[in-house]
């Protein structure tokens, strides 16, 4: 297998042209917005606290996670082809994974500080001080990696015997395992290391809060 097909929305050219019309907007709404909350942070002084370098780290990943799908799916209804190489494939559902795993991470860090700056707001600074912050945002980043390789590693381990065809305009996980030979041990294994890798997360940044 060489490629993949992403099933578009539309035969017709005229359909396809609106697609693309429409996903372009929604991804200029979606950068200019997450921009506009990076430069924001980044220019006021008033924001220089840990719960909006979380949102600027939160922006980033959402610019991430967009840019990986939606910019593709565009441009193959623009030249109306449906393909996508198995590399780009490979590489969608990584990163993909690796955004929403980060993401996750860093909504858990966010549920701490807040917990922080509620129940013990006399001790906040102390607990949340800037050592504390770097540690708990460079372990989010980290953590996602090699739960995202484990992902993306079991799902393109398996053979692919229901043809290339995805139901989606980017390569989904569901599709993609819909099309694999469907092995309910292998799709059992898939769902527990996403069990796994979500409590791995949990379990780091509770330990990072109480420790
Ligand atoms: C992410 O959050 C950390 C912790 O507050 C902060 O030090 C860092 O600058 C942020 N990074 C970006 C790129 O926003």
């Amino acid at each position: 297998m060489t490629e993949f097909l992403l099933l578009g929305f539309s035969e017709v050219r005229e359909l396809q042209v609106l697609h693309s019309m429409v996903f372009l907007g929604i991804y200029l709404a979606g950068l200019v917005g997450n921009l506009l909350v990076i430069i924001l942070v980044v220019v006021d002084h008033h924001l220089h606290t840990p719960m909006y370098f979380f949102l600027m780290n939160l922006s980033i990943l959402d610019l991430g996670s967009i840019s990986v799908t939606v910019p593709k799916s565009m441009a193959n209804s623009l030249l109306n082809t449906r393909s996508i190489s198995y590399a780009g494939c490979v590489a969608q559902v990584f990163l993909f994974i690796f955004f929403i795993v980060v993401d996750f991470a860093f909504l858990t860090i966010m549920a701490y500080d807040r917990y922080v700056a509620i129940c013990q707001p006399l001790h906040y600074e102390t607990i949340m001080n800037r050592g504390a912050c770097v540690q708990m945002a460079a372990s989010a980043w980290i953590s996602g990696i090699p739960i995202s390789t484990m992902q993306a590693g079991n799902i393109f381990a398996l053979p692919f015997c229901g043809g290339n065809k995805v139901d989606q305009f980017f390569c989904d996980i569901p599709q993609l395992l819909k099309i694999t030979c469907n092995d309910a041990y292998l799709i059992f294994q898939q769902k527990g290391s996403l069990l796994i890798g979500v409590s791995v997360i949990v379990a780091a940044a509770g330990g990072r809060g109480y420790g």
